[in-house]
């Protein structure tokens, strides 16, 4: 049985990818970070308690800011692979917690490249996969390919580019087995609320139960190449398959801005947006990235990997899971409980 690591395991990707891991027979281990309130929400359908022998997910406290730790939990685990998905990744939030963002996405990784290089020095085989983003490519026309100059845009793309240029480095120096994908917007009903298509499905769907009355939104003209998550998962590990350490863009090949998603999405739950919706200045961000457009072709010729989902089926199940919950908050407000916008932070 193979052992899988995958940092960030708690968050949207890290739980396609766990349910996708087990599904291929793994033992898949997970970096946990304390949070005093639970963050394992996405990955809890997964969990069986540790006595239990048919348990296939096993959760490790760590942190990325911690070199010992992700020492440590490398060397308890011994895995085959290791998915590296931890990050602050949100790009607006980045330029509020530039430092902090820095330390979990660029040096975070320098701590496990260093952790990976002294468990291969010791005759130990590993693949190690690191989520690249095409927020690097930032200002630089489309189509982006792997051979698109970088050219970021925020403290977060700054971050995974020092991310993507270390692991270049510890492949060509050390010989470790280690694939960047650069991957485009991929989302998904487990898509953090605060981006912005699970902030328009969400608050649609929201709007149409009558549960709050408008959405607020900055840049509506930005372009982003969306893809399904679960899609995109199995290209991570489609390259630690392969028989050659490589970088390989991940996307759909196609760009929509964010007022197509929006009309795309209210067009399906049947409300008006134009009567709803707000520009509110908060939301835009200092620097901007206006167009993404992924060139996948590498990822198809050399992985034969393609996405499944099309936009429309993407915003369908986003609405469609959306509005399932908020009917769900209707039933709770009605038996008398709070029904408050969650997550009222900015974003
Ligand atoms: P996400 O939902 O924001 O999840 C991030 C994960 O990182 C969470 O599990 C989070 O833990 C964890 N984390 C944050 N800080 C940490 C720290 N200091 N130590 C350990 N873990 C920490 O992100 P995602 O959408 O799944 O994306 C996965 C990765 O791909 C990220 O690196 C992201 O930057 C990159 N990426 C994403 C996209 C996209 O469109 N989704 C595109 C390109 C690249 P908590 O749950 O406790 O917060
Ligand atoms: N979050 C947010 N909130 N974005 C908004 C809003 C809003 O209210 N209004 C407009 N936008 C615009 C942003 O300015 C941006 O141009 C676009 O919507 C997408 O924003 P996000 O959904 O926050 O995603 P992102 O493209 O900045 O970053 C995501 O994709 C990257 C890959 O390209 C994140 O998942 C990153 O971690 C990932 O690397």
């Amino acid at each position: 049985m193979k052992k899988a690591l995958i940092t960030g395991i708690t968050g949207q990707d890290g739980s396609y990818l766990s349910s996708f891991l087990i599904g291929k027979q793994y033992e898949v281990h997970g970096l946990l970070r304390r949070s005093s309130s639970f963050n394992t929400g996405r990955v809890d359908h997964l969990y069986k308690d540790t006595h239990d022998p048919s348990a296939k997910l096993i959760l490790h406290y760590g942190d990325m800011t911690d070199g010992s730790s992700v020492r440590k939990v490398l060397q308890e685990v011994q895995p085959d692979e290791i998915y590296n998905l931890a990050a602050q990744s949100h790009v607006r939030v980045s330029f509020e917690l530039p430092e902090y963002t820095a330390d979990v996405v660029a040096t975070g990784t320098l701590r496990l490249l260093e952790a990976v290089q002294d468990y291969a020095n010791s005759g130990r085989p590993i693949r190690l996969y690191q989520a690249g983003s095409s927020e690097m490519f930032g200002s630089a026309p489309p189509p982006q390919s792997e051979t698109t100059p970088f050219h970021p845009r925020s403290p977060y793309a700054v971050s995974k580019v020092a991310a993507h240029w270390y692991c270049v480095n510890y492949r060509e120096a050390y010989n470790l087995f280690i694939c960047n994908g650069i991957l485009f917007n991929h989302e998904s009903p487990h898509r953090g609320e605060t981006f912005v298509t699970r902030k328009i499905t969400r608050a649609l769907a929201r709007i149409k139960l009558g549960l709050q009355n408008h959405l607020y939104l900055g840049n509506m003209e930005a372009r982003r190449d969306w893809g399904f998550a679960g899609d995109y998962i199995e290209a991570m590990w489609l390259m630690l398959q392969s028989d050659k350490a490589d970088d390989y863009v991940v996307a759909t090949g196609e760009s929509y801005s964010v007022r197509e998603f929006l009309e795309e999405a209210a067009s399906q739950l049947d409300v008006d947006w134009e009567k709803v919706v707000k520009i509110d200045s908060r939301y835009l961000r200092p620097a901007e990235v206006d167009f993404l457009q992924g060139d996948p072709s590498k990822a198809e010729r050399e992985l034969g990997w393609k996405p499944r989902v099309s936009f429309r089926e993407l915003v369908a199940m986003m609405v469609e899971h959306d509005f399932e919950q908020a009917k769900q908050e209707c039933t709770l407000r009605d038996a008398g409980h709070s029904v408050a916008v969650r997550g009222a932070a900015y974003a």
